[in-house]
């Protein structure tokens, strides 16, 4: 698959066959991620693959933050565990829950070049998942900010930061692209006196 097709016919994939994904194939997938820019060469990224029971564990912890952040708020205790139980479910149907976390660095300007280089590994496992037939979300939900969550997991808020979750499987709908607009380019071509 040449780049520009694969950059352009991805899709975020929210229904996945329940079939798992070869962990030899998930390996390479990152592998291939890895070639992502990075200052320094840090080589940022680190990955925990949720599969199998862990995903149930890990549902559990997202179930436990969403609870804790209030959204079942009001609801009668049977409403809320339909729903939570409706969440659970649809968690634990995807297959591979890769999250993506780094080590935040104190520097705030290393962090931020940190933080980027890990967004492009994400999009880098993105694609290579995409040449391979296996579909990804690319998901920031709340819980990925919740220190209790992040110490459920076995991380250290103060010392980790999760950069999102990707979500991982054989597609089984792939959804229409969405169109993207004109990309506006501002070209100063000429000498320019500071604008302050
Ligand atoms: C940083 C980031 C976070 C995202 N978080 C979510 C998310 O939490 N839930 C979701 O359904 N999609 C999420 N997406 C995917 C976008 O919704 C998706 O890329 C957009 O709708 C365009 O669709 P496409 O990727 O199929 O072109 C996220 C994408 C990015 C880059």
């Amino acid at each position: 698959m040449k780049v520009v097709d694969a950059i352009q016919t991805r899709r975020s994939i929210h229904d996945f066959k329940k079939q798992l994904v070869n962990e030899a194939v998930l390996q390479e997938i990152f592998q291939i991620a890895s070639w992502a820019p990075n200052h320094r060469l840090k080589e940022p990224w680190n990955v925990m693959v949720f599969q199998k029971e862990g995903a149930q564990s890990y549902a559990d912890l997202v179930i436990e933050s969403y609870l804790k952040q209030g959204f079942a708020k009001g609801y009668s205790a049977a409403k809320t565990d339909k729903m939570m139980n409706g969440i659970k479910r649809f968690l634990i149907n995807i297959p591979h829950h890769a999250l993506v976390y780094l080590d935040r660095d104190p520097d705030l300007h290393k962090f931020e070049e940190d933080y980027s280089a890990v967004c492009a590994f994400i999009q880098n496992a993105q694609l290579a998942a995409w040449e391979r037939g296996v579909g990804a979300l690319w998901t920031t939900s709340p819980y990925i900010h919740d220190p209790e969550f992040i110490k459920g997991i076995g991380l250290h808020p103060a010392s980790h930061k999760v950069a999102g979750v990707i979500q991982m499987g054989y597609p089984a709908r792939i959804p229409e692209p969405k169109a993207r607009r004109k990309v506006q380019l501002t070209f100063q071509s000429e000498s320019f006196n500071k604008k302050i």
